[in-house]
């Protein structure tokens, strides 16, 4: 699909609103390229000056070609090799070039073994390959997408499902060019929901599909209906778990209950703080064999993150640290497995594409 044509365009002029409780200041700018996700654009100037706009300014736009207006936010500014800032596209602005998105369910049987942390710089990975990644917090016990990235939405699922947002106004910019859905507590009463505020989650988490490449879901641990119904509507099932006995003992439940349902998915295993890549062969041998005897489940082991600190010294600052930490070796294991999901569709363990993910949730949650 190519971009639509109110898409601001390199030359276009643009009014900026600066929105701050202290003042209101109104510049003008030019386009200098865009993206699916940003606009860079030449550094405003006032009275003679550079308008110094820092990151994380919030800004109304107007395109003086076409009139558009659209509220967006200061991402980045740099002043090499001319003063320039990034601003980014309101969602609408821009669909995926795809049919429809590839979405992919990250689940553990224990707590705390690092679902969060995991989907969020995988997402980011995924991201820096041009992918437009979404993350739906759908972690009902703590749902913590945005603690960890420092968003602080003023709404989630549960406005959306309460008719006072569009899933649309809900959705924030994370780092990296990564997008959240908030989940609040919008999803924690799928089972009692009315049908019409069902009909409208729905609705909205549809509406994602023509601007998401990727959708990653955290989806919390355990076994309650919400977390299995969630999981298998994606296209496939990353089950995180550490080499730990009590952690690999709950992901092995999560498996059984894969394998009793009708349509068996075949889950991914990602094994995460390992000491050491033999420590991953080791342990996945060992789960794969017992999955092998015991159930008729296939498993693919997808790879491992190595035990880093670099991992809760950027979670404690609220930093990602596939950001913040590009080269450090957590970093590098999440690469690897991003790079095998996004590998030629004929690889074997790339994501598979082509599935319809609404229609799956809405069959598995319907009453
Ligand atoms: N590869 C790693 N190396 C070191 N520490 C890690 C690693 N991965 C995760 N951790 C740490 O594990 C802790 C739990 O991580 P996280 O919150 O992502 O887990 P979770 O599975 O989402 O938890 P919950 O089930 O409560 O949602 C964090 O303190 C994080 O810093
Ligand atoms: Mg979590």
């Amino acid at each position: 699909m190519s971009a639509p044509n109110y898409m601001p365009q390199p030359g276009d002029i643009l009014v900026l609103t600066v929105v701050s409780p202290l003042y209101r200041n109104i510049y003008k700018s030019e386009v200098l390229t865009n993206d699916k996700n940003n606009l860079i654009i030449s550094m405003p100037v006032s009275e003679g000056k550079l308008a110094l706009i820092s990151v994380g300014t919030p800004i109304e736009v107007t395109c003086t070609r076409n009139g558009y207006t659209f509220s967006s936010e200061v991402t980045d500014r740099s002043f090499t090799p001319n003063a320039r800032l990034t601003i980014c596209l309101p969602i609408q602005y821009s669909s995926n070039d795809n049919k429809g998105p590839s979405v992919l369910a990250i689940t553990s049987g224990k707590g705390g073994v690092g679902k969060t942390t995991f989907t969020i710089n995988l997402a980011i990975s995924m991201a820096q390959t041009g992918k437009r990644v979404f993350i739906i917090d759908a972690d009902l016990g703590t749902a913590n997408v945005d603690i960890l990235l420092n968003l602080q939405p003023k709404f989630n699922l549960n406005h959306v499902v309460n008719r006072e947002k569009e899933l649309l106004d809900i959705i924030v910019h994370g780092p990296g060019g990564i997008f959240v859905v908030p989940g609040g507590s919008g999803l924690q009463n799928l089972a009692n929901m009315e049908q019409w505020q069902f009909n409208r989650l729905l609705t909205g988490l549809q509406s994602l599909e023509q601007y998401a490449d990727i959708i990653l879901i955290d989806t919390g641990a355990g076994l309650s209906k919400n977390v299995i119904n969630f999981a298998l509507s994606a296209n496939k099932i990353i089950i995180l778990t550490t080499p730990e006995p009590h952690a690999i003992t709950d992901a092995y439940a999560i498996m059984k209950v894969l394998d009793e349902q009708r349509d068996k998915p075949s889950p991914y295993l990602v094994l995460n703080r390992v000491e050491s890549a033999k420590e991953y062969d080791a342990v996945s041998e060992k789960i794969l064999h017992v999955v092998d005897r015991f159930l008729d489940l296939k498993i693919q082991p997808l790879g491992y993150i190595l035990e880093d600190p670099a991992v809760p010294k950027s979670n404690r600052k609220l930093e990602p640290f596939m950001l913040h930490y590009p080269d450090a070796p957590a970093s590098r294991c999440i690469n690897a497995i991003g790079a095998k999901l996004l590998s030629p569709e004929k690889e074997a363990l790339s994501i598979p594409t082509g599935y319809n993910f609404f229609n799956k949730i809405k069959e598995l949650f319907s009453r």
